[in-house]
């Protein structure tokens, strides 16, 4: 089950593309199609599937063998080991809240795009040391959001961002018009408890309008 990873680039080109990641906490993997459908019926062609809950792998896998056009990625990675079972099940690319050196390590020997949480000056040398460029704002709100995202982007100037956390329609507009930023993630248009209550006609709608925010329909990138 085990799949080659699309280059780097290539990753990055279809997160520029989509601009939003739907940031997934996914409880019973029968509700990984319907919610991946209700996602793309919004415009949302993208989902990082937190790996918080026991059965995500499982989850990720439906997702990646059903709907094959959602750009589906691993988020919440700990360990290396979740790093390779994020890398069986089909994932495109693997975020985490924070750095983890052995996860870095792992994902660049093994050629897996990952996107490391920062949230401090260090924490952006660090993911530097580590040859990694694209580093998800973590957590973007509570840290002091856009206006500190704009300051510690200033002398790295090779670096990109995702943020996320405390990001929602009120103020995705103002992060994703920041050059510096590829996309944002967030769960406000999939919460978890709308999920397992099977609320999918609520997720495309809401789906529906973060691809307003984001500037219409996403095209679609091959990667
Ligand atoms: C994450 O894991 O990236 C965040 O928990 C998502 O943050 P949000 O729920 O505030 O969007």
């Amino acid at each position: 089950m085990s799949t080659a990873f699309p280059s780097a680039d290539a990753v990055l080109a279809r997160l520029r593309a989509v601009r939003i990641v739907p940031v997934i906490t996914i409880d019973d993997p029968d509700d990984a199609v319907p919610l991946a459908r209700a996602l793309s019926d919004g415009g949302l062609s993208c989902a990082e599937i937190t790996f918080r809950t026991p059965r995500a792998p499982e989850a990720l896998h439906r997702i990646t063998t059903e709907v094959p056009d959602l750009f589906a990625g691993a988020g919440t990675v700990l360990t290396p080991e979740q790093a390779a079972q994020a890398r069986a099940a089909g994932a495109q690319f693997i975020v985490a809240p924070g750095l983890n050196p052995r996860v870095a390590d792992y994902c660049t020997t093994e050629g897996i795009p990952f996107y490391p949480g920062v949230a401090t000056p260090s924490d952006v040398e660090t993911a530097l040391e580590h040859g990694l460029t694209m580093l998800k704002f973590f957590p973007a709100e509570p840290m002091g959001g856009l206006s500190f995202l704009k300051a510690i982007a200033a002398p790295y100037v090779d670096v990109s961002f995702m943020p996320t956390g405390g990001i929602n329609a009120s103020n995705v507009a103002s992060y994703l018009a920041f050059k510096r930023v590829v996309a944002c993630g967030g769960s406000w248009m999939a919460p978890a408890d709308w999920i397992s209550g099977k609320q999918f006609d609520r997720i495309r709608d809401e789906a529906r309008r973060a691809t307003e925010l984001a500037g219409g329909k996403m095209p679609a990138v091959a990667v």
